[in-house]
């Protein structure tokens, strides 16, 4: 199978493949085109021949060859596998996974005949359908989301054990469990179903609401071997294809809000799935969203639960905007009380995530306490760009305390930001590149870039290597994710002879998306004087958060130790005057 697979691989030419969609045009080293993923007006679809790899700069869209079959025929890894077998006249082995891989097919057919299941017992159940119309969802959008009802009892237990499944296998699924003496009940007992699909709409768990009253509210399948809940978003099957048109989309909590908002004509509407947002849910909302709007509950987890995933989805480059919901609401209960336009309208008044976090920042504190101030040097630092950061500092200055001055003011929060944003906090958005040239979107910062862009040159590659083992060198997540996985991929010894022949082999993950975007954009490679003015400055930044540390936890430094931070921060200052920005 691995053979098979290296050895397509090397047959199919993706320039010849993705050419057969796509017009591609040599630009550089690489190919280029408009982006069949998105609507794409100048081209940013790029293809590398030497790596057999594909990458968007704007829509983030990535893969080689198997991706490509995969994505645009919308079928899975064995069938890519087959399709360019048989083009590249390699015939298959089908050895090798073929256990496992039957044993995936088991599952997902276990799943099908749940799901069958739940849909007859919805029709069978007069009170579940009393419920779903009291709650007053319609037949069709019934049959397009596909809701079910699960009985409970060993009903389903028994329907799946006649179908010819395992029951040890539908546990693993989440469908049934085993209880003492031996013998399987249902997962899902007197709930309204909830089908789960991934983004390719393939069914890989579910969520069930309690019929009326009752403890938990919902059960939802625990990660299987199908399925990881950071890795789907509720309703993307359905979302996808108004996502890849606006590149807009719409977060909200629950399942009955995510189908509420389709119902209101917001189809961009995706929920994550009864947890808080994850690195892994901002990848797959990047690989689809330039800018999401969140539709959170207004009581304080909701709020709390909105500040974070903007953290997150800002930390990656993506635009956010918060609206509040009138208290008490949400999405599912605005459509019903006011109708399709006060969904609507709620997501066009939504508020940049400036706005909101000052907006926060105002119900917790008064203006006149420091810790106002703190707080919103930290939420202007979030700000795209400075034209906003200009603007929420000019609104601010009028109530700064101890000053009538408002011009020298504005000054003193713009000092403040910049401060921030200079400390390499990880929301901040990286320097632009060189104008016209491809920039990859990584989402580090400039200078971790430049440690990454280092591995794939010759002369910097061992030092290059050297720090991405340093402890707590990086600022962003991305750039520590990507350094740990190349380390593990290459225990101990950096990875061997060109780029172009390691990096494609890279395992799926961080480091792959990271050092192909960066062999495939245009900038000038890290010479060594530039590798080392990098990891000065992140070194620096280092002792500048180990120094923040130590004030942070003793609030009563000794003499000596207070001398001590005051030179360290005096020798970061003279640092940083002298810091090159060359890369
Ligand atoms: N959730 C969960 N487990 C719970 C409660 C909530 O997984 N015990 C998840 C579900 O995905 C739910 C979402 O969090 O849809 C939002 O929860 P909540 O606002 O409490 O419920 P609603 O979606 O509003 O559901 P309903 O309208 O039926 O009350
Ligand atoms: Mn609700």
């Amino acid at each position: 199978m691995a053979d098979d697979v290296a050895e397509v691989r090397r047959r199919i030419d993706i320039v010849d493949l993705v050419g057969q969609r796509v017009t591609l045009k040599k630009a550089g080293k690489n190919w280029r085109g408009l982006c069949p993923f998105h609507n794409d007006r100048n081209p940013s679809f790029n293809v590398s021949q030497e790596l057999g790899r594909y990458n968007c700069w704007s829509c983030g869209a990535k893969g080689d060859v198997f991706n490509w079959v995969m994505e645009t025929q919308q079928v899975d890894f064995a069938e890519a596998l087959r399709i360019l077998a048989k083009q590249a006249g390699v015939t298959l082995s089908g050895r090798g996974e073929a256990k496992d891989k039957s044993r995936d097919e088991r599952l997902e057919a276990a799943m099908a005949d749940a799901q069958s299941f739940f849909v007859k017992q919805l029709q069978a159940s007069d009170e579940a359908k009393k419920y779903i119309a009291d709650r007053g969802i319609p037949t069709d959008v019934v049959a397009h989301w596909e809701l079910g009802f699960g009985p409970g009892g060993d009903l389903l237990a028994r329907q799946l054990q006649k179908q010819g499944h395992q029951l040890a296998e539908c546990k693993e699924v989440f469908l049934v469990d085993k209880d003492p003496s031996g013998g399987y009940y249902d997962r899902f007992r007197h709930r309204l179903m909830f089908p789960i699909r991934d983004e390719r709409g393939r069914l890989v768990a579910f969520g069930g609401r309690i019929i009326g009253a009752g403890e938990p509210k919902y059960i939802n399948s625990s990660d299987t071997p199908l399925y990881s809940k950071s890795r789907v978003l509720y309703g993307l099957d359905k979302a996808k294809h108004t996502l890849a048109k606006t590149r807009t989309g719409i977060l909200v909590e629950g399942y009955l809000d995510a189908i509420a908002c389709h119902r209101a004509g917001v189809t961009g509407a995706v929920a994550t799935l009864g947890t808080a947002m994850a690195e892994d849910h901002v990848r797959l909302i990047k690989k689809w969203c330039d800018r999401v709007v969140m539709l959170y509950d207004s009581d304080s987890a909701g709020q709390k639960a909105a500040e974070r995933a903007a953290d997150l989805l800002q930390a990656a480059g993506i635009g956010v905007r918060v609206a509040m919901m009138p208290q008490g609401e949400d999405p599912d209960t605005l459509l019903k009380t006011q109708g399709p336009a006060a969904v609507e309208k709620a997501v066009d008044a939504a508020m940049p995530a400036v706005e909101f976090r000052l907006w926060l920042l105002r119900q917790r504190v008064a203006v006149r306490e420091d810790e106002f101030w703190t707080g919103a040097y930290a939420a202007l630092a979030t700000a795209t760009d400075e034209l906003e950061i200009e603007r929420y500092a000019h609104e601010l200055a009028g109530e700064y305390p101890g000053t009538k001055d408002r011009l020298a003011a504005k000054q003193a929060i713009k000092r403040q930001v910049a401060s921030l944003r200079r400390g390499g906090s990880p929301t901040r958005t990286h320097r632009p590149g060189k104008v016209g040239a491809a920039r990859a979107k990584t989402g580090l910062t400039g200078p971790e870039e430049a440690v990454f862009r280092a591995m794939l040159s010759p002369s910097t590659k061992q030092d290059a290597w050297q720090a991405l083992g340093e402890a707590g060198l990086f600022v962003t997540g991305a750039a520590e994710d990507a350094a740990v996985s190349l380390r593990q991929t290459h225990q101990g010894q950096p990875p061997d002879g060109p780029a172009a022949d390691w990096v494609p082999s890279l395992p799926e993950g961080p480091a792959l998306d990271l050092m192909s975007s960066l062999f495939m954009d245009e900038s000038a490679p890290t010479g060594s004087a530039v590798l080392a003015d990098a990891l000065a400055r992140l070194r620096s930044l280092r002792e500048e958060r180990a120094a923040h540390e130590i004030v942070a936890k003793s609030g009563d430094l000794d003499d000596d130790a207070l001398r001590d931070f005051h030179s360290r921060m005096q020798r970061l200052k003279d640092a940083e005057t002298e810091e090159n920005q060359g890369y």
